[in-house]
Formats: C-alpha cells, sequence, structure tokens
C-alpha cells in the first residue's frame, strides 16, 4: 500500500479507496451504496450536463489532538445542498440522509484522514446531479447524491500569510436574484474567466462588486469578504454571495470575543476604512489580505505591515483552528466525532 506524504500533501484531488452514492428514484431515496470506481456511467442527455442541474458541497473531516476525528457543522452543508436543490429544482436530500453518507464515506476512507499536527484534512465533497435524459428544458426526474474525499494539505503551504487581491467590474459572478445564494455549478463557471485573468496579473484570486451598481463589495472568488475597523467585524449581506459556513461561525467566534459584527451592505469606498481585509472559506478559514487593487479606476487599498496578517485575523483564525482541531474546547457545537 503507498505510504501518504502527510506533511506534503496538495489542495488537488488524489483517488481514495471508496465513495458512496445515493439514488432517487421514482420519487424516494434509495439505500447508500458503496462504489470504488471513480467514474460515473450516465446517460448522453441528462439534465446535469446540458441545464447545469448540479450542486456541490464542500467540508472538512480534522483529527484532534485526542486523536478524534471531527467533522465541522455537517449540517450545515446538508441544509445548504438542500437550498441549492429547491433553488434549480433538484430532489432535496434529507440532513440524516446527508449526515449519514459523509459519516460512511470517512469511515470508508479511514487510511486517508491525516494524523494530527500537519494542518492536513480530509476534505468531502457531496455532489448531487439530474441524471434523466431529457432535451426540453425542465428539470429531471432522477438524482444521484455521490461523496467522494480528498485528503488535502493546508491551503497556503507557506503558512498564515495575507495575499493580493483585484477588484473585478469586467465580469459578474452571479446576478442579484440569480443562483449566487445557492452552490451550483455555473456560478463558477462563470467565475473562472476572471480568476484567469487575476492570476495572470499576479492575484491571489477577485472581489466582486454588486452586478446592479457596483458600488457594493459582493464577495471573492469562493470565498466570502470581510473586513475589521474599531473592533467591528463587517461582512457584506447581498442577494448574490453564496452564505459561507465559515463567515457564520467566525461571526458568532467574533461576538464571543466581544467584537461588533455587522453585516450589511458594504461599500467600495469603505475599503478604504478597514484596518484588517480578509476572505474567509473552508478551505483556508481565514486568507488576510495586504493589498487591494481595482485596475479600472487605478485604486490600491494596502493593509497592515504587507508582510503578515492583522492582530484580529490572526486572534479568529488561531480560536477558530484550535476548535476544529480539538485544541479547545467547542464552546458552540460546532464539531461531532466520527466513529471510525
Ligand atoms: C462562492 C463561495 N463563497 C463562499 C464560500 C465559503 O463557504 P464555506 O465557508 O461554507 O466554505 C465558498 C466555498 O464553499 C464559495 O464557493
Amino acid at each position: 500500500m503507498q505510504q501518504i506524504d502527510w506533511a506534503n500533501l496538495p489542495f488537488g484531488y488524489s483517488d481514495s479507496d471508496y465513495n458512496v452514492r445515493c439514488y432517487y428514484r421514482n420519487g424516494a431515496w434509495g439505500k447508500i451504496e458503496v462504489s470504488s470506481s471513480s467514474v460515473i456511467n450516465m446517460h448522453m442527455a441528462a439534465t446535469c450536463l446540458h441545464y447545469g442541474q448540479e450542486g456541490f458541497e464542500g467540508l472538512k473531516a480534522y483529527t484532534g489532538k485526542d486523536g478524534k476525528v471531527r467533522l465541522f457543522r455537517c449540517e450545515e452543508n446538508a441544509k445548504r445542498m438542500q437550498n441549492t436543490a429547491d433553488r434549480v429544482l433538484m430532489a432535496a436530500p434529507p440532513v440524516d440522509l446527508f449526515r449519514e453518507m459523509v459519516h460512511q464515506v470517512v469511515k470508508l476512507n479511514a487510511r486517508f484522514v491525516p494524523p494530527y499536527g500537519y494542518g492536513a484534512t480530509l476534505y468531502i465533497r457531496p455532489l448531487l446531479i439530474g441524471t434523466s435524459p431529457e432535451v426540453g428544458v425542465r428539470p429531471s426526474e432522477e438524482y444521484v447524491l455521490l461523496m467522494f474525499v480528498v485528503p488535502v494539505g493546508p491551503y497556503f503551504k507557506a503558512g498564515f500569510k495575507p495575499v493580493d487581491m483585484m477588484i473585478c467590474r469586467d465580469f459578474d459572478r452571479a446576478a442579484p436574484l440569480g443562483t449566487g445564494t445557492v452552490k451550483v455549478g455555473g456560478n463558477y463557471a462563470a467565475s473562472l474567466q476572471s480568476l484567469e485573468l487575476a492570476k495572470k496579473l499576479g492575484f491571489s484570486s477577485t472581489i466582486y462588486l454588486d452586478a446592479k451598481e457596483k458600488k457594493y463589495i459582493d464577495e471573492c472568488g469562493p470565498a466570502n469578504f470581510f473586513g475589521i475597523k474599531d473592533n467591528h467585524y463587517i461582512t457584506p449581506k447581498s442577494s448574490s454571495i453564496l452564505p459561507s459556513i465559515t463567515n457564520k461561525s467566525l461571526q458568532q467566534l467574533a461576538e464571543h470575543l466581544g467584537y461588533v459584527v455587522e453585516r450589511r451592505p458594504v461599500p467600495f469606498e469603505e475599503l478604504s476604512e478597514f484596518e484588517e481585509t480578509a476572505e474567509c472559506g473552508t478551505a483556508a478559514v481565514i486568507t488576510p489580505i495586504k493589498k487591494i487593487v481595482d485596475p479600472v479606476t487605478n485604486t490600491t487599498f494596502n493593509y497592515g505591515d504587507g508582510v503578515n496578517a492583522g492582530p484580529v485575523c490572526t486572534r479568529l483564525y488561531k480560536e477558530y483552528t484550535a476548535i476544529q482541531f480539538g485544541e479547545k474546547p467547542d464552546l458552540f457545537g460546532w464539531t461531532e466525532v466520527i466513529d471510525l
């Protein structure tokens, strides 16, 4: 059996032993099936391929200091997948089914769960797709919920270091009444071109403005945005951003630590007032930002000393990851232990 180099895991796909699948047919979910194939056999006219009837999730399992493997807010991912399913008329998997499949897929791939101490985790990718053949634009009658896992290293190899971001005005990720609030593949397809452009220009990622007026901060490529000023944690409220579970949890943590949390429209100009800014999401938890450049208006916003993360981001990051890795008590009831 091949040895896994825990210290040098990339953040990318690799095969594991098993995935789990559950089929929705004749109006009901079937039994959970275990597969060792990484291939899906499906009809060429499946609605997921033609009309984007698909949604996905991303969550992680963490080996704690005590050796126990924990999931972080799995139920929130289940509920978000239900919202995604409802928005594009797919069958919504029950929360219990979602949770059961997550537990099973982790247990079946227990040898891929990174041990404590490397900052590495087991990434779990649930995928829901419409599989019935259709040529007219209409929802599928049948669905598959599939989950696979990938051991991943820390998102940033160099550690918790700030990045440069580019304001994107030439592309929108999602429309105000579109599908931005749910996790469908189309949103990511819409973001690819601007993300490539930003990377080519040397930026880590993009920050989108609201699609209607281009006046407010929406979110980052695949992460939410927040700014810190005067002990306030400020994050955009908008009808086109994905409700990040990390952001929701950070808001709760920030409040607990004595910061005032504001969730409201954040005007572009306010970028000049923040002491710290960051993106947040499951992959990296918090990615501090040292510079935001708007190439169209030729404006640059700088944060901190240009090298290190700011004190509030650092504190939030440490407290948050300490809960995930079982180093500090989980006062919020966010984690559940997987019985391996
Ligand atoms: C568009 C977008 N925004 C925000 C997030 C962060 O969400 P979460 O904290 O639930 O990972 C993600 C990642 O899933 C995302 O794809």
